[in-house]
Formats: structure tokens, C-alpha cells, sequence
């Protein structure tokens, strides 16, 4: 397989190599076209965001304003802070240039002067590199004014890095943007979306580092060929990244819809020791988990995921083996979106310190199986109670390891322990926990 976003061309972050591969070429042939026939190639390709949500790319393009005296911006997000990601950074060391031309093509559909690619402040590494290689696209001229010479057009933009400053929940389209206009990192409420009101209340278009890159090559070769790729509701190839219990821990590029018994097991070298497979988590530590005996037949696309009661995500492929202590697992990841909750929405900010405080008192020997059902009722009521996503990321990781792998949480809890009025969240709410029972 031809691979899309990290081609198999050694020094391909040099430019000059770049360059002899057909470097800034598709840009030249997308500047051949309308800003309209572009974004309608992206659409007809059938590319989808690869930064979790799974959006149609050209979409999302197409819903900026065609006339306004605003400026227009595109931010390009790397992020990168969900656990178990780590596929963007491959791009800024393997191919940045095919990223710079990617946001070029970009701005030239969305009609935006300015690009920002937001960086997460830990990846220091990754900064420099990609400021060395926006450097050098400037000095060649594929960037800023003297594009316009390049190119032989009346049209030029500017790309500029924002590092981050360690914070997951600037990751999050919106606070992302506030996160660059040097505001606290808190969430915007929706609608309006970015493209009606984004950076600086201006039209704003947002897509994830591995999206921006494909659109080159979609350029190159034509929509048909990148919507044959894979499974034909969400084509293309996506960066796999795995990590646990493997032999072979990586980033794999790989066709969409390929089964995940074959990543895991062909790919990724299986598991050590051939133990069995516990738990997967599919997209990133907020997505839901599949129990190892679901594994069979599952295949790695937005569409199939779905029908296993779980999503993609960010493709962050979580193995976990036999002799793994969910409880632990699941402690950590309450932690973390505890950690990480900005706090503008109560039931996110209660109830992710809450989730965290009855997973330590399981933990401590103190938990009793009521407190399972309270986790999921707590859970139930985050979900799509808060401004932002980072209540479902915070809420299905609990919701979803509870409810599939109850009989090993049960064997966490304490059987003596009895408590006579049961401790459940007051709501209207439908939850795991009958109304009637809770009365009682
Ligand atoms: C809490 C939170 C964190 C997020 N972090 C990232 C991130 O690090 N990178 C990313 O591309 N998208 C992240 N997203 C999704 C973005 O809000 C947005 O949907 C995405 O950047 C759009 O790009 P795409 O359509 O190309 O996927 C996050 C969302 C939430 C709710
Ligand atoms: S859901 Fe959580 S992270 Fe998102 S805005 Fe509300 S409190 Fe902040």
C-alpha cells in the first residue's frame, strides 16, 4: 500500500528532498482552480477529521462564509493531549513540508491569509522542527508575499506556530482559539461555530494536523483516487497509533477499515508473552473500550466502530492483556480528565473529582457495588450536560469499562460492606440506576 501522510522516502523533512518528490507541486495545481473545485474535491474525497469527531473535511470547508470583510483564519490543531496519542508528532519529524503545503491549500479554499498551527507545549522536539521547516518554506518562498512570485498568483498567506502550554483541554477547537487570542483555555459555548465566530470573532476553520496533510495528495492524485482507499465511508489511510500490551508499540499507517485483530496481531507484532487480550481502548483513552472476546471481526473506521459501541477517535490503539487491573486503568484516566477539566460546567468539574474519589475508595476496599452503579449514574449525568466534549471524554471511559466488564469490577468491591440509604445523583435524568429505586 501506497502510504499517504508519512510515505516511505528517507529525508523527506530535508525540502530539498521534499522538492524532488513533487514537493509544492499539488499546491501549484490546486492554485489552477477555484477555491469552490477544491473544496468540492476534498468533499467528493470523502476525507474525515482525523482529530476525533470524524467530520467531513471539504464540509466543514465549505460552511466559511464566501463574502465577508473579515478576515479568515485556519488553525491547524496539534495538540495532541489525549492519552494514547501520539501520531501527529510523526508528521512534524517525518513530512512537515507536506503538512505547510497542506494549511497553504487550505487557506487558498477557505480564502484565509493566515495560518496558525498550534503545537502542544510539551513537544519541544517537534517545535523546533517544524520552525526550521516553516523557516525554509519562507526563505524558498512557498510562504508569505513572495508566494505570489512562486507561484505566478494573486494570492499568499502566512503560517505561524502557537505553542500551547501543557493543557489537554486546549485541544478543544474552541479554547483552542482563545488559547491563541492569549485568553484563559476555557471552551466557548456552540453555536456560534468558528467558521460563523472564531479567532478573533472572525470565520475560522480548525482541522487536526494528520487532516490537513492528507489534502495534498488528494490534489495529486484526484478525489477518486483517496475515496478508493479503504472503507468507503471514511476513506483514506490513518496513522494507527498503538501502544500497551504489544510486541511492536508505533505509528502504522494503514488503510481505513483494517481489522484490528491484524493491527494488533500482524502488525503490531501481538501480544507479549501470548497472553490474551483483556480490553482495547480503539481511539484515545476517552473512547469507549472493547472487551478482548468483541475483538473479532472489528474493523478500524468511524463506521464500523460504531456498530460495536465504540468510535476512532484519534486512532490511539490501547491493548491491554489478561493480567491487567482495570480498576487501575480506569483510576488514571479519571485522573487525568479530573486533572484536565477547565471547571466552567459543574457537572463536569464535580463530577470527574467525584468519579476519581469512589474509583479510590474501590481501590482502598472500601467500595461497595452500589458505588458501580453511582459511577454510571454520576457518569450518565455528564453526558451531554457541559459545554464541551471533555464531559464525554471524562464520562464514557467509566460508563463503558463499568458496564462491559462489570464481573471484574465486582470482584474490586467489598461484599461486606452494606450501606442502607444508597448515595445516588438526584436527576431526571434517565440513568443505570431506576428512579423508583433510588425513591426508596
Ligand atoms: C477536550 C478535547 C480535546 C481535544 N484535543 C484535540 C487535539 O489535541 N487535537 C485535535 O486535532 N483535536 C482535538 N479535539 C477535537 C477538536 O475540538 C476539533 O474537533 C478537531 O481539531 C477538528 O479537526 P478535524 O475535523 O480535522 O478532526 C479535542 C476535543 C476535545 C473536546
Ligand atoms: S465540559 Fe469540562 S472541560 Fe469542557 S467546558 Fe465544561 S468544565 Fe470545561
Amino acid at each position: 500500500m501506497e502510504r499517504i501522510v508519512l510515505p516511505q522516502i528517507e529525508n523527506l523533512n530535508q525540502i530539498e528532498v521534499y522538492l524532488a518528490n513533487g514537493g509544492f507541486e499539488s499546491a501549484k495545481k490546486a492554485f489552477a482552480k477555484t477555491p469552490d473545485e477544491i473544496i468540492d474535491e476534498v468533499k467528493k474525497s470523502g476525507l474525515r477529521g482525523r482529530g476525533g469527531a470524524a467530520f467531513s473535511a471539504g464540509l466543514k470547508w465549505s460552511f466559511m462564509p464566501k463574502t465577508t470583510d473579515k478576515p479568515k483564519y485556519l488553525c491547524v490543531n496539534g495538540d495532541e493531549s489525549e492519552p494514547g496519542s501520539f501520531k501527529d508528532r510523526q508528521i512534524f519529524e517525518d513530512n512537515p513540508f507536506q503538512l505547510i503545503e497542506g494549511a497553504i491549500i487550505t487557506c487558498y479554499a477557505i480564502g484565509a491569509k493566515v495560518a496558525y498551527l498550534y503545537i502542544r507545549g510539551e513537544y519541544h522536539k517537534w517545535i523546533k522542527l517544524m520552525q526550521k521547516a516553516v523557516d525554509e518554506t519562507y526563505s524558498r518562498r512557498f510562504l508569505g508575499d513572495k508566494m505570489k512570485e512562486t507561484f505566478g498568483i494573486d494570492f499568499s498567506c502566512d503560517l505561524f506556530i502557537h505553542k500551547g502550554a501543557g493543557a489537554y483541554i486546549c485541544g478543544e477547537e474552541s479554547s483552542l482559539m482563545n488559547s491563541i487570542e492569549g485568553l484563559r483555555g476555557y471552551p466557548r459555548v456552540k453555536p456560534p461555530f468558528p467558521a460563523q465566530r472564531g479567532l478573533w470573532n472572525c470565520p475560522t476553520t480548525i482541522n487536526n494536523v494528520e487532516t490537513i496533510t492528507n489534502v495534498p495528495a488528494i490534489i495529486k492524485n484526484g478525489w477518486e483516487c483517496f475515496s478508493k482507499i479503504g472503507a468507503p465511508k471514511h476513506p483514506g489511510t490513518i496513522l494507527f497509533g498503538i501502544s500497551g500490551h504489544v510486541n511492536k508499540p508505533g505509528v502504522y499507517e494503514l488503510p481505513s477499515g483494517v481489522l484490528l485483530t491484524d493491527l494488533i496481531y500482524n502488525v503490531a507484532g501481538g501480544v507479549p508473552g501470548n497472553k490474551k487480550i483483556k480490553c482495547v481502548i480503539p481511539g484515545g483513552s476517552s473512547m469507549p473500550p472493547l472487551r478482548g472476546d468483541q475483538l473479532e471481526g472489528v474493523r478500524m473506521d468511524a463506521e464500523s466502530l460504531k456498530e460495536v459501541g465504540s468510535a476512532i477517535g484519534t486512532g490511539g490503539v490501547m491493548v491491554m492483556d489478561e493480567d491487567t487491573n482495570l480498576l487501575k486503568v480506569l483510576i488514571r484516566i479519571a485522573h487525568f480528565y479530573h486533572h484536565e477539566s477547565c471547571g466552567q460546567c459543574t457537572p463536569c468539574r464535580e463530577g470527574t473529582g467525584w468519579m476519581e474519589k469512589i474509583l479510590h475508595r474501590i481501590d482502598e476496599g472500601h467500595g461497595t457495588s452500589a458505588d458501580l452503579d453511582l459511577l454510571i449514574s454520576v457518569a450518565n449525568n455528564i453526558e451531554g450536560n457541559t459545554i464541551c466534549a471533555l464531559g464525554e471524554a471524562a464520562a464514557w471511559p467509566v460508563k463503558f469499562m463499568i458496564t462491559r466488564f462489570r464481573d471484574e469490577f465486582e470482584k474490586y468491591v467489598n461484599k461486606n460492606i452494606s450501606i442502607p440509604v444508597p448515595n445516588k445523583v438526584h436527576s431526571m435524568r434517565g440513568t443505570a440506576v431506576p428512579l423508583a429505586e433510588i425513591q426508596k
